[in-house]
């Protein structure tokens, strides 16, 4: 039954891990009044939907009729490597829902802190020195996002006010105002030679995991930076910290890792040119997310065609 008592139109499952899974539960019942809504793990009454983010095993042998998931985030690299996932059920991912906005926020943190050298006037605070530092041409600091989809496009955007050379790389090839585009693997060199700022933005899938290495961070100009907000299974952690070390790199800000919380005795906590912040570059927003989802159920209750949708085959 639904909250004024009528036959609900459709049944959702809500599932999130830790206490705000009752928070979402809460959220999509008020945006969805016509539904019933329970939370993970009350499947007494079948779900036609569910909506979750890192799904037990179980879920899915619970539910076997599920006719849509609905990834709680936008990188569905942990859904898809879910064993007891249903091979047939089409999956919606969150395409920005309130994520652009910040992954814009921290990329620009991070450019403009590279490129007005907010590190070495630290360094030269903490001496005493008043030395003005010469300003490095902006022509000669390109920007380049790993990912031009819908969170790669909207950091390209942030950053042209700035003026600084923005470019893209990505599977196919993709046309955006002010960037310039490279596309697939044999774009890959001349992409990473130009970049000051390496930003990923790929989702993780079998082609990408690993993608930064030994051989292709070495292609990025001496003083190169990295900033890694996509997931920790593309970088190779030794790889990046044999290239700071040797000077190649000058800095990584990180906000993922291969392990998640980053293991207390990992290398990367006391590594003086590496930033880190826990997984928060861009937060799942509740409002925008569930309004998302809510528009998106409706239509595809109503057989309208909806976006989002994964491609299992390409991973994301
Ligand atoms: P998206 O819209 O699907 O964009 C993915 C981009 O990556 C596309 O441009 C795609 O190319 C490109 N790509 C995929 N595989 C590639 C390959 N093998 N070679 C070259 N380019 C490839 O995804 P999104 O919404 O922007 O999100 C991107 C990722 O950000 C997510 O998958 C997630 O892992 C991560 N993320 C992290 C956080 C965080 O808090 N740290 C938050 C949200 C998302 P095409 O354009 O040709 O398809
Ligand atoms: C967060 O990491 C997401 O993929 O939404």
């Amino acid at each position: 039954m639904t909250v004024s008592g009528a036959t609900p139109r459709f049944r959702l499952l809500v599932q999130v891990p830790g206490p705000t899974q009752d928070v979402w539960r809460r959220a999509f019942a008020a945006a969805l009044p016509e539904a019933a809504v329970a939370a993970w793990p009350d499947v007494a009454a079948p779900p036609d939907y569910a909506a979750v983010w890192k799904p037990p095993v179980e879920l899915f042998e619970r539910c076997p009729g599920l006719q849509a998931i609905f990834n709680l985030g936008a990188g569905v690299d942990a859904l898809l490597a879910t064993p007891t996932l249903p091979a047939a059920t089409p999956i919606y991912r969150l395409e920005d829902a309130g994520m652009a906005e910040q992954m814009a926020e921290y990329v620009t943190l991070a450019v403009l802190r590279a490129y007005r050298e907010v590190d070495a006037y630290a360094e030269q605070q903490r001496d005493r020195i008043w030395q003005p530092r010469r300003r490095r041409p902006k022509a000669e600091f390109g920007v380049g996002i790993l990912g031009l989809g819908v969170l790669g496009q909207a950091v390209a955007a942030a950053l042209q006010p700035f003026g600084f050379p923005v470019a893209g790389w990505s599977r196919t090839r993709r046309t955006v105002a002010g960037v310039t585009s490279y596309a697939g693997d044999d774009e890959l060199g001349a992409f990473l030679a130009g970049t000051r700022v390496l930003v990923c933005l790929l989702p993780a899938t079998a082609a990408t995991v690993d993608l930064l290495d030994a051989a292709t961070l070495s292609l990025l100009p001496r003083g190169a930076e990295v900033v890694n907000i996509a997931r920790g299974s593309l970088l190779v952690d030794a790889d990046l910290l044999a290239l700071l070390d040797a000077g190649h790199l000058a800095r990584a800000t990180l906000d993922v890792f291969r392990d998640e919380p980053l293991p207390a005795t990992h290398p990367f906590w006391h590594h003086p040119r590496i930033t880190i912040t826990p997984h928060t570059s861009a937060v799942t927003r509740v409002d925008a997310s569930v309004a998302q989802v809510a528009a998106r159920l409706r239509r595809l209750a109503d057989g309208l065609p909806i976006g989002g949708r994964v491609d299992r085959n390409r991973g994301y």
